[in-house]
């Protein structure tokens, strides 16, 4: 194993997961890493953990540069076991060491680690601790990811030390944002954000702010690489993301039985286009949720289709919304679609999601019986048309 430095005494000691392909219903295709970061200072401070699986690896790369029982310090960024996992198998090397975690963290920790011993220290947000020629400073940012979540800056070194917020789920051998290319970093990040923070996105605004007066050349966050060359791009998505900004785009989501609903799709499609709005179409049958929340993300006008199935939407559908209402994104503007052979409710189903989220529908749904005729496609299209207007109209 190679030692890593990403600072004067500061070391990479995490470990990269090249198999996992699904994180918690998340398809992470480019794997992960768990990124944990050891400081050699007056007080040997290990700032996260890895999951209880890796921690051998993680071991290792703490014995290449001190013995494990030197450690006085753990830093818990967060309670999440990606990162705490390793915590008690580290401990019994250095079975005094100090953990430090907020105050939801120790609640959250105890209810992880049952009947749990250990030398806990609670700090406050905007505490800050001295460990030799380093000073840890704590700041709480609750709910990016879980309500325990905080980060660590240690001024001396322009460092943030960011746990989940950052994040990007790749394995690679690059540990830098330079090494890897900002294509490939946006659109992972991208991902991360819209897969795992978007619900958060007033907590994760006020996190930013919070931060925002910091003197930062390094952003080190828990999983993939870590900022030095793009922080102010990073910084610059986070903007937009946290604020709900979109672009005048639109998404077409749909799943069709017999054809009808998709034939639907891409004449809505044709509107939007001949309006002069981009439209992406994601067919649910072949694109997994967490690879299509990325466009939702960034798209104003979501149009959402499907047929009628045992009186209401298909599974598909029906699993995607329940996903996106959880998200929450906001600053919308919806619209139905889909075809039916009798009944017809899975129309009105998507509609009361998309009004359960305060989306705006200027346009009355569409709702077809079997096959459309080619006099009521080129209704759709028109409406697709109207959308395209209506998207185009508005300020940026
Ligand atoms: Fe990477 Fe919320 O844990």
């Amino acid at each position: 194993m190679e030692k890593l430095e990403v600072k004067p005494g500061i070391y990479w000691v995490g470990v990269i997961d090249w198999d996992i392909r699904n994180f918690h219903g998340y398809l992470t295709q480019r794997g992960t890493t768990y990124n944990a970061y050891l400081i050699i200072d007056e007080k040997i401070t290990l700032i996260d953990t890895v999951k209880e699986c890796h921690f051998n690896e993680m071991l290792g790369r703490i014995k290449e540069i001190i013995d494990p029982s030197k450690i006085d310090i753990i830093v818990s960024n967060h309670v999440e076991m990606d990162h705490t996992g390793s915590i008690p198998k580290i401990l019994e090397h250095c079975p005094d060491a100090k953990i430090v975690t907020s105050i939801q963290g120790e609640k959250g920790l105890k209810r992880h680690f049952k009947n749990l011993d250990w030398n806990l220290h609670v700090a406050k947000s905007g505490e800050t601790m001295s460990i030799g020629k380093r000073t840890l400073t704590f700041v709480h940012i609750p709910m990016v990811h879980w309500p325990d979540s905080m980060v660590t800056y240690i001024p001396e070194d322009k460092l943030l030390l960011s746990n989940d917020a950052f994040g990007q789920h790749i394995a690679g051998p690059e540990r830098f944002d330079d090494e890897l290319g900002w294509d490939v970093l946006k659109e992972e990040a991208a991902k991360y954000y819209a897969n795992i923070v978007m619900p958060y996105g007033p907590q994760a605004a006020k996190a930013l702010e919070a931060l925002g007066g910091l003197e930062i050349d390094m952003i080190a966050p828990c999983h993939g690489i870590i900022w030095r060359s793009m922080i102010s791009n990073i910084l610059a998505e986070y903007d937009k993301w946290v604020h709900y900004k979109t672009e005048k785009r639109a998404l077409i989501i749909y799943d069709t039985m017999w054809n009808s609903t998709k034939a639907m799709a891409y004449k809505l499609q044709e509107g939007l286009r001949e309006a002069g709005l981009p439209a992406t179409v994601k067919f649910l049958g072949t694109n997994h949720m967490s690879d299509i929340v990325p466009d939702l993300m960034r798209s104003r006008l979501i149009l959402l289709g499907s047929p009628t199935l045992n009186n209401g939407m298909l599974p598909s559908m029906g699993g995607f919304l329940t996903y996106i209402k959880g998200l929450r994104p906001k600053n919308r503007v919806g619209f139905a679609f889909g075809s039916y052979g009798w009944g017809g409710q899975a129309v009105g189903e998507m509609e009361e999601i998309m009004t359960k989220l305060k989306w705006d529908m200027p346009e009355e749904s569409i709702n077809l019986n079997y096959i459309p005729d080619p006099e009521e496609l080129d209704k759709v299209k028109e409406v697709g048309k109207k959308l395209g207007e209506y998207i185009l109209a508005q300020d940026e």
